[in-house]
């Protein structure tokens, strides 16, 4: 399958199937923002969930946090947002449209939407972020901004967090949260979009362990994505050079997945040493240090930081788990999606709708839903078309009621991956499902 088909594909398949919309749609819609559907917002949080337990609910050296959107705009200031938050921008004289100067299309001179060369106007620095007025008065004073990453949020609140949770350095603080860019060039479906969500972690370190703790963050970082059911072979470690590097790292490392259109971060390890916090003290006047408590030193923490992009990396889960197979002369179109993320964890369907098949299928559909196992009911079409109208969608377990059934209360249940079929006794089958998620 050629690699732009795959995107098509999915992006229909998304839109048919209740994963994702485009914004607005009956307007014209928006290139670069989307609306999850009933299937997308349970994959989106399934993965927010398995986030959320890994980085806080099972480690007892990270909190939780969830911050305002918008803050006060010194702290846009403070973080150095303001001044170099920025994207190159240049404007084509012949159609007018604007473009990152540093697209490889654009430094070749020639413009990607009308294709004259050389028209380009000279680049200006373009800030990324929103700009809105807070309160009644729309004039400067009133000017706040939409956050463009959920980091400093976490950093104001650093001595709330470490206060309230009596934790010690090194510790961290993790949140989810929405973040806006006003990107010059958003697209690839999901990939690049002005509103997004982010789960990011900062991690406060005494300052000459921060290298260790980087290091130890990439492992940890790096198996969580294959722990999601990731193929390694698609994922890589991309080192940023001496002149990609924000403006307040030190060292930086992206992790990336090889995508239709080619290998591209989706996460994002930094060393941002003591860059932030000691900017907030300089423009608070507030101090931000850590005092160890058993040697009474004083300290600004460095901080090594996780920053993931969830819509990012809800769209390498569907890209990774995207395939077709030939099966009997039939193709079937499969989302392998890792059980524990799949929006639905099994459809039950009657052979036929006769016979109290319906009946006993209502009844296993409604035992799953009452033991929080999403669950859907489907009686029409062939029993083949049924399976694939759930393969289609990442369904990873089918069950039948069938001429068996009322005669010795078994089902049978087939694995979407390996099409096997088992039969079991209907009594057992929240277990049978319930063992295998967890
Ligand atoms: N706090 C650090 C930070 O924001 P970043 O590398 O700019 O770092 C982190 O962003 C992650 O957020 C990226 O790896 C990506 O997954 C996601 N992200 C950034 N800009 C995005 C956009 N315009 N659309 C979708 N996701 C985006």
């Amino acid at each position: 399958m050629a690699n732009s088909d795959l995107m098509d594909k999915l992006v229909s398949l998304s839109k048919r199937r209740g994963y994702i919309f485009q914004s607005s749609e009956i307007y014209g819609g928006t290139g670069s923002v989307w609306d999850y559907g009933p299937l997308g917002v349970e994959l989106k949080r399934n993965i927010k969930d398995r986030w959320w337990s890994a980085m806080v609910r099972r480690r007892d050296d990270v909190e939780g946090l969830d911050t305002s959107i918008l803050m006060h705009p010194s702290v846009w200031e403070a973080s150095g947002h303001v001044a170099a938050f920025t994207d190159p921008l240049v404007e084509c004289t012949n159609c007018h449209r604007r473009f990152r100067a540093d697209l490889p299309e654009v430094e070749g001179g020639q413009c990607p939407t009308c294709g004259t060369k050389d028209t380009f106007t000279e680049p200006r620095l373009f800030n990324l972020m929103f700009k809105t007025f807070m309160g009644p008065v729309e004039d400067s004073s009133a000017t706040i901004y939409l956050r463009p990453e959920t980091a400093q949020g976490t950093y104001v609140n650093f001595l709330n967090v470490q206060g309230a949770a009596r934790q010690r350095v090194p510790f961290g603080i993790a949140q989810i949260g929405k973040a806006f860019r006003n990107e010059i060039t958003p697209g690839n479906f999901i990939f690049r979009t002005r509103e997004f969500e982010q789960a990011e972690m900062q991690f406060f370190v005494k300052p000459g362990t921060d290298e260790e703790w980087f290091d130890r963050w990439m492992e940890t970082r790096m198996q969580w994505h294959v722990d999601l059911g990731i193929r390694p072979e698609k994922l890589r470690f991309q080192e940023h050079g001496p002149d990609e590097l924000a403006h307040y790292a030190k060292k930086a490392f992206d992790i990336e997945y090889e995508f239709p259109f080619g290998w591209k971060e989706f996460e994002g390890i930094h060393n941002r040493t003591d860059f932030d916090l000691t900017r907030h003290q300089e423009h608070s006047g507030k101090r931000l240090e850590y005092i160890d408590p058993g040697s009474n030193e004083r300290f600004v923490p460095y901080v090594v930081e996780t920053a993931m992009g969830v819509d990012r990396t809800l769209l390498v889960v569907l890209v990774d788990a995207y395939r077709e197979e030939e099966i009997q002369g039939e193709t079937r179109v499969v989302l392998g999606l890792h059980p524990s993320l799949a929006p639905t964890k099994a459809a039950v369907f009657p052979l036929v709708k006769k016979d109290g098949m319906p009946e006993a299928a209502h009844k296993i559909k409604d035992a799953l839903r009452a033991a929080a196992i999403p669950a859907f009911y489907d009686q029409s079409g062939a029993i083949g078309r049924r399976y694939r109208r759930q393969d289609e969608v990442g369904t990873p377990w089918c069950i039948t009621v069938d001429g068996e059934t009322a005669e010795n209360d078994s089902v049978t249940i087939r694995d979407r991956d390996s099409l096997e079929q088992v039969r079991i006794g209907t009594d057992q089958v929240v277990g049978w499902i319930r063992e295998r998620l967890d």
